[in-house]
C-alpha cells in the first residue's frame, strides 16, 4: 500500500515537472519567435524610415560629383553618364547612383538632361542618327535640347547645372524628377 501511494506520488510529480518543462519550453520558444519577429521588422523598417526622413534629414542635395574630364566629351556628343547621389547611404546600393544625359555644345558649354522621361517616369534613349532622345515607353520625342518633340511628355527633360572646373566636367545632383502625373 505504502509502495502504491509512493509510486503514485512520485509518478505525480514526475508529471508536474514534465508539464514545468513543457511549459517553460513553451515560454521560451515563444519569446525567441517574438524576439525574432521584432528583430526583423527592426531590419526591415531601417531602409523604410531612412528612405522616408531622408528629405527631412538631408538639407542639401546639391553636390557637385565629377563625371569625367573636358577631353572625354567630344563637341557635339551626347553620352550617357553615371554619378553617385548627393549623400548616398551605405544600405541604399546601386540605387544611390543617378545617371544624366550629358551633351557638349561648344568648347565650354554643356547641358545635362535627367534620363527621366517627364510623362510617367520612363528612362529615355539618345539616338544618335535622329538627334532625338527617344520613350520607349509611349512614344515620347525630344529633341536635343531637351525640349518637346512629339508625343504625350508635358514638358522639357528636367536639366542638371554643369560647370567645368579645372580640367573635370562636373553635375550638380538634385532630387530625381518627380513626374507630374496629373498634368
Ligand atoms: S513615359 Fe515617356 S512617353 Fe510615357
Amino acid at each position: 500500500m505504502n509502495d502504491s501511494t509512493t509510486t503514485d506520488t512520485h509518478d505525480h510529480n514526475g508529471s508536474r515537472s514534465e508539464n514545468t518543462t513543457d511549459l517553460s519550453r513553451r515560454k521560451f520558444l515563444t519569446r525567441i519567435s517574438l524576439w525574432s519577429g521584432a528583430f526583423a521588422a527592426a531590419l526591415v523598417s531601417v531602409p523604410f524610415f531612412g528612405a522616408l526622413l531622408d528629405p527631412i534629414l538631408n538639407k542639401d542635395p546639391h553636390t557637385w560629383r565629377r563625371v569625367g574630364s573636358l577631353n572625354d566629351f567630344a563637341i557635339g556628343s551626347t553620352t550617357l553618364v553615371k554619378f553617385l547621389n548627393a549623400d548616398p547611404s551605405p544600405y541604399g546600393g546601386v540605387t544611390e547612383k543617378t545617371a544624366a544625359w550629358l551633351r557638349r555644345e561648344t568648347e565650354s558649354k554643356f547641358m545635362a538632361f535627367a534620363v527621366n522621361c517627364t510623362h510617367l517616369g520612363c528612362p529615355v534613349r539618345w539616338k544618335e542618327e535622329a538627334s532625338l532622345f527617344m520613350c520607349p515607353c509611349h512614344g515620347g520625342v525630344y529633341y536635343k535640347d531637351g525640349t518637346v518633340a512629339a508625343g504625350p511628355p508635358p514638358k522639357a527633360l528636367t536639366q542638371y547645372q554643369v560647370r567645368v572646373n579645372g580640367g573635370a566636367v562636373e553635375i550638380k545632383t538634385s532630387p530625381v524628377p518627380l513626374t507630374d502625373m496629373t498634368s
